[in-house]
């Protein structure tokens, strides 16, 4: 596992555009052999899209071949729902950018046949091959997309119930009311985002020290889902110095060492 500590969130949101940029462009994306990304919500992506966007602006990168999959949806919420997770994506992100709508996947929170949505979902991963870079945020209490703690660490898109802390946290989306949040979501599995070439989390503030810490030093257990990382052969943490607060000095200067170590190198 890589872990990368950034000094704050703009820089973590600049080195995490950086690395997307640089994996679609090394790819060489055509119409045949397109990118496939999958893609988060929440508030800590927000400044990667936004540097992804400004480098589409400035013609330094296109997303013509790249195709995308979203991790989550919430039932109950239509697309033009102002805290459903469309929404979110075509507000922050694809609007601003060349993405084909057909290259676009997201879960469908209205369906009336969850199994077969999720279902359909998975299928049409596996139709692309793979994915080849999920990007994921983190929960305080570790869980990605919305595989809660206890989740299966094997999982595939299902319905996840959500647990009281993530709609507690997620009430501040939805006017600070608890009962606006949907209970339930549709989201991919742990074994489907282990199943990407490559996955990078994003943990940035002190409210995430905790999962980092379990994520980073802990020991592998589904209550913390972010945990499962450690069994990716190309797994990132790209995380700031408040979110590495609950990580041993030690810890956190191995992982300094090590990438300033591979930094030389690539200027040999
Ligand atoms: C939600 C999303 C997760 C996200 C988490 C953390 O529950 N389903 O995918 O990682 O929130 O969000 P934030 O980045 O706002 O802390």
């Amino acid at each position: 596992m890589r872990v990368i500590i950034k000094n704050d969130y703009s820089d973590c949101s600049l080195w995490a555009a950086n690395y997307v940029a640089y994996k679609i462009k090394a790819f060489h994306p055509t119409p045949k052999k397109p990118f496939i990304l999958g893609l988060p919500t929440g508030s800590t992506p927000l400044g990667m899209y936004a540097e992804l966007i400004k480098m589409y602006q400035a013609g330094k990168l296109s997303f013509e071949n790249v195709v995308t999959f979203n991790m989550d949806e919430y039932i109950g919420l239509p697309p033009d729902h102002p805290q459903s997770y469309h929404h979110f994506m075509h507000e922050n992100f694809f609007k601003h950018i060349n993405i084909p709508q057909a290259n676009i996947h997201m879960l469908n929170g209205m369906t009336k046949d969850y199994a077969l949505e999720c279902q359909n979902y998975e299928e049409t991963i596996k139709r692309y091959g793979k994915i080849h870079l999920f990007i994921g945020g983190v929960g305080a209490d570790g869980h990605i997309a919305f595989n809660e703690p206890g989740s299966s660490l094997s999982s595939r898109t299902r319905v996840k119930t959500l647990t009281n802390d993530t709609i507690k946290a997620n009430s501040r989306f939805f006017e600070n009311d608890e009962d606006k949040v949907p209970t339930t979501a549709l989201t991919v599995g742990v074994g489907t985002i282990m199943d990407a070439e490559e996955v990078m989390i994003l943990a940035t503030g002190a409210a995430k020290a905790r999962a980092l810490h379990h994520a980073v030093e802990g020991s592998i257990n589904h209550m913390w889902p972010v945990s499962i990382l450690q069994m990716h052969q190309h797994g990132i943490i790209v995380c700031d110095e408040a979110a590495t607060n609950e990580l041993k000095a030690d810890t956190v200067r191995y992982f300094k060492e090590i990438e300033n170590q591979a930094l030389k190198g690539i200027k040999k």
